[in-house]
């Protein structure tokens, strides 16, 4: 296919394209606006927050934003939060640390669950014997375990259940499902990652409020089926540097680029990964590695090769690199960009450690069997941009497709088969990791082998 070509398949509309340097930028439509005729009010979604810290604050706001939503309740195990859940959703919601009191409340249909990873399976699971949709934070599970619960409950009680992922939501992506479809950059062979920090906060070390203690922190409740430890603020604000309630760089930062992958290869998943790597830096009682390294195969025909360093003095940065025999497609933050470069026609030729004669024949014997057809080289090809509108959200779509099928009850885009296989796929470095040999994935079948 030529670049004309995957150019005409994208079915994501541009509203318009114009030429930067060498290559074309193409401006994406924003998904299509909210149907003028208003929701009736018994057509309201009212749904409660379930760990209302950062990303359930954020989930929440997103939702909320989302016609016909309504925000009644949140549960929280630091009062701090709870505070802050009356102040952004009125003070008449309910607050509490008991997520069972929300469950119980016919008026809740559906719930947020951003607690931390070890917390996922348990909530998930009550919410949804409880009769309440869910929206369930990545990674979708903690241990292996978690994931055949979940599945088991959402089939059982038949409950629309969406993964936190968001990208996967992102028309961002959807373009880059639809270029690769379209063989822009041919067969893919290589999927390479990057995250890269150089910061404190950047390597999980979240500020400890100053009230902090036992009174205001529900510290047996955090702990859940976690080994008991005494009390530890650090524990309770950064979990995630701790194996006991989080997943490492795997299940943090990994498990969105399984999702990501999965969606735009149509793949459900890696057969095997190899990990590597140590805690360099942050030796701050963490048990989690700060540099991770990783390298997975695909039965598809391509590797995948993604690294974290919590440790770049160089520069942060991120990368999601996609490599085919025709093209790299990259996405970023804002859009996706194509470059395609002809590969040589010719094989070339190496003579200049011959003699000044044989040289002289080669080249000419050469170019009787390959003309030059192109004095001055082929021309080549300049790359391609799909960038997104301006301020457009690809956390509020995700909410959105959510609460969509909450109203329709049809398929989320990523449901907690999905979210079982990228979350396994990412968490599959950790188990490399720590037995030091490579571990084997069954991707369809979800289990380790
Ligand atoms: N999708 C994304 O881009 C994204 C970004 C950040 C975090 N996350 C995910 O969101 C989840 C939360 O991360 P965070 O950064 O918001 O953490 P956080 O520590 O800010 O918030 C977690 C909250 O859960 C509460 N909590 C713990 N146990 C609870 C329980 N049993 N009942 C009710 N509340 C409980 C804690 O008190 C805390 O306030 C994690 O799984 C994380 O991986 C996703």
């Amino acid at each position: 296919m030529d670049r004309r070509n995957f150019l005409k398949t994208g079915s994501i509309a541009t509203v318009g394209t114009y030429l930067a340097g060498a290559g074309k930028v193409h401006l994406m439509a924003a998904p299509e606006a909210e149907p003028a005729k208003p929701i009736a009010a018994n057509d309201t979604i009212q749904i409660a927050l379930i760990g209302a810290g950062g990303q359930g604050q954020s989930d929440t706001r997103a939702a909320a934003q989302v016609p016909g939503v309504k925000v009644v309740a949140a549960a929280d195990c630091y009062d701090g939060c709870l505070e802050r859940a009356r102040e952004l959703w009125g003070k008449d919601i309910l607050t509490t640390r008991d997520y069972n009191e929300i469950l119980a409340r016919k008026d809740v249909d559906a719930v947020v669950i951003g607690t931390p990873d070890h917390w996922h399976m348990q909530a998930a699971v009550d919410s949804m014997n409880a009769g309440k949709d869910v929206y369930c934070e990545k990674p979708m599970i903690h241990l292996y375990s978690d994931g055949p619960k979940i599945i088991d409950a959402w089939r059982k009680t038949n409950r629309i259940m969406e993964v936190g992922s968001q990208r996967v939501s992102s028309i961002i992506y959807r373009k880059a499902k639809e270029l690769l479809a379209a063989g822009a950059i041919g067969t893919l062979n290589m999927v390479t990652v990057w995250y890269d920090r150089n910061s404190a906060l950047g390597a999980w070390e979240y500020t400890v409020p100053y009230d902090a203690n036992t009174q205001t922190c529900d510290w047996p409740r955090f702990l859940g089926t976690a080994p008991k430890v005494p009390w530890d603020g650090e524990r309770f604000f950064q979990w995630r540097k701790y194996r006991d309630y989080g997943t490492g760089v795997a299940g943090d930062l990994f498990v969105h680029l399984f999702s990501g992958v999965h969606y735009i290869t149509d793949t459900y998943g890696p057969t095997r990964a190899m990990s590597t790597g140590g805690l360099r830096f942050w030796k701050d009682g963490r048990d989690v590695p700060d540099v991770m390294m990783s390298l997975y195969d695909y039965e598809k025909g391509f590797n995948l090769s993604v690294r974290t360093n919590f440790v770049d003095g160089g520069s942060e940065s991120e990368g999601f690199v996609f490599t085919g025999s025709e093209g790299q497609m990259v996405i970023g933050n804002d859009g996706v960009s194509v470059t395609r470069v002809p590969r040589e026609k010719e094989p070339g030729y190496r003579v200049d450690l011959f003699s000044t004669a044989i040289q002289k024949r080669m080249i000419e014997i050469y170019h009787e069997k390959y003309p030059i057809s192109h004095p001055s080289g082929e021309a080549m090809l300049g790359g391609e941009k799909y960038v997104a509108p301006e301020g457009y959200s690809d956390h509020y779509d995700h909410l959105k497709n959510w609460i969509d099928a909450i109203r329709s009850r049809k398929p989320v885009v990523e449901d907690p088969v999905f979210g079982f296989r990228a979350a396994g796929a990412a968490i599959l470095s950790n188990v490399s990791y720590d037995s030091g040999k490579p571990a084997r994935w069954d991707a369809e079948g979800m289990r380790l082998l």
